[in-house]
């Protein structure tokens, strides 16, 4: 009998062998949704995974702390960790409170005050009493700020939200000709709908950020490390002085802060975070197809999963692409001068987990819509014509449409 069970065994481990792990979430919905790792990872993936979820959250301080945690903070910040603002790695809500106003939203600064400020402006400095400038309202609209001491010219700024941190590097793995072939900037086929591909200074294909400003997870976090925490990467002199900021710009320090083998967790952090578990409704899909929505938010990519490189397809409902959203969306054009009414279709996938975690929604870049319908409302420009069209459907289509995307 014992023999019988070694030789089952033996005859089932080539079967095992070949089946590759592809599962992309638990399939359950649990309180922290967006912080849950992805399936398939291995002992050390996880283990790598966990100690990344550490540094994430480890509020950092000027000086290190006796329990080992590296500072650094400063001199100009706009939060202490990364979890500040991606709370739980939910998508960020506009500030209703004064008290909830610590770092939820990002300033971008226009070009004009780069040199002096830095790219975003930062509500916390070590060396200016209050800060850059201040959140001015907190009242569940669009936040608005007050920056001192700078020219009047130079005080434009734009609002950002965090987006919900989930299914990351399912994105990374997406190869670039898949995003090249959807492109379609001349609009050859004639539906209103062009979608341009966002290149970074180095000419890769970029994925992440509200205009698919960054190519990788790597750039992120060591624009969020520079930027929004004033820290100072190991090789950041030499990518400030590549990028368009000026090398004696606030924060590049001459010390590094952050070591090689600390970004490297991070960012295997934000790789390894599963997709969202919520499986999206039958019913209304064919809607969202026929009303023009699937023209941008392009239900499916195929991908490779960041565990073993199996190949997968996610629901990430995006293009990955830039469309044109109209003037009412758009940028001052001292911010973002080529791309101010550009926006990287917002990948819809975790709108039901969102939902579920939201008291009130903040959709769309900065956050001006709290309602689905709200943010519909507000598309424009190539996404005119899916607008009307969404207007144009009976009430009960309307719910219905509304309802798919509430399943997402
Ligand atoms: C002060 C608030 C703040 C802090 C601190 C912060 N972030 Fe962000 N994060 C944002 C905002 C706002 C965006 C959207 C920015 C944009 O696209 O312009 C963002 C975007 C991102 C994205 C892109 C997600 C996507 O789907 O494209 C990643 C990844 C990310 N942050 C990771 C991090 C990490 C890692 C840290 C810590 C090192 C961090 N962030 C610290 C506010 C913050
Ligand atoms: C031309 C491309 C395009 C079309 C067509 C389009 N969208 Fe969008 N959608 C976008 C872009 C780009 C954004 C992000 C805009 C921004 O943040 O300012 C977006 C954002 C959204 C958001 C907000 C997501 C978030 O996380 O804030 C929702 C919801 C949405 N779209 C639903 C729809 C629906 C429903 C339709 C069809 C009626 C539709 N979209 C048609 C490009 C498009």
């Amino acid at each position: 009998m014992i023999r019988l069970v070694a030789l089952l065994v033996l005859l089932a481990q080539p079967v095992f062998a070949q089946e590759v792990c592809r599962d992309l979430n638990s399939g359950l919905q649990t309180i922290h949704p967006f912080k849950a790792a992805i399936p398939c990872l291995s002992d050390d993936q996880l283990k790598r995974f966990f100690r990344g979820n550490t540094l994430f959250g480890v509020t950092r301080r000027t000086e290190p702390t006796r329990i080992g945690f590296p500072g650094g903070i400063g001199p100009r910040y706009s939060a202490q960790s990364c979890a500040h603002c991606h709370v739980f790695n939910r998508k960020g809500e506009v500030p209703r409170s004064p008290n909830r106003a610590i770092g939820v939203a990002v300033a971008l600064l226009s070009l004009e005050a780069t040199d002096l400020l830095g790219k975003t402006l930062s509500p916390y400095a070590t060396d200016l009493p209050y800060g850059e400038g201040r959140l001015l309202t907190a009242d569940g609209a669009v936040p608005h700020y007050v920056i001192w001491e700078t020219n009047p010219s130079a005080a434009e700024y734009a609002v950002r939200m965090p987006m919900a941190l989930t299914g990351l590097g399912l994105i990374e793995n997406v190869e670039e000709e898949i995003i090249l072939e959807l492109a379609d900037p001349d609009d050859l086929d004639g539906d209103g709908v062009s979608g341009r591909v966002s290149r970074t200074a180095n000419g890769q294909v970029g994925r992440f950020g509200w205009k698919a400003q960054h190519a990788s997870l790597v750039g992120v976090t060591i624009f969020a490390l520079e930027n929004d925490m004033g820290l100072t990467v190991f090789e950041s002199l030499k990518l400030i002085c590549k990028s368009n900021l000026s090398c004696d710009a606030p924060n590049s320090g001459e010390a590094i802060e952050v070591e090689k083998a600390e970004l490297a967790l991070l960012v295997d952090y934000l790789r390894y975070l599963s997709a969202p578990s919520d499986v999206p409704s039958a019913e209304g899909f064919t809607l969202f197809k026929t009303t023009g929505c699937a023209a941008c938010h392009i239900p499916s990519l195929p991908t490779k999963h960041p565990a073993n490189g199996a190949r997968v397809s996610i629901p990430i409902y995006s293009d990955l692409l830039l469309h044109d959203m109209g003037p009412a969306l758009a940028d001052p054009a001292s911010v973002s001068p080529n791309t101010a009414s550009e926006w990287r279709t917002a990948p819809l996938w975790g709108l039901a987990a969102t939902l579920r975690l939201a008291g009130e929604l903040s959709l769309m870049h900065d956050g001006r819509a709290k309602t689905l319908s709200e943010a519909i409302l507000a598309h424009d420009g190539e996404a005119h014509n899916a607008r009307q069209n969404f207007l144009r459907l009976e009430a009960s289509a309307r719910d219905k449409l509304l309802n798919f995307l509430k399943s997402l």
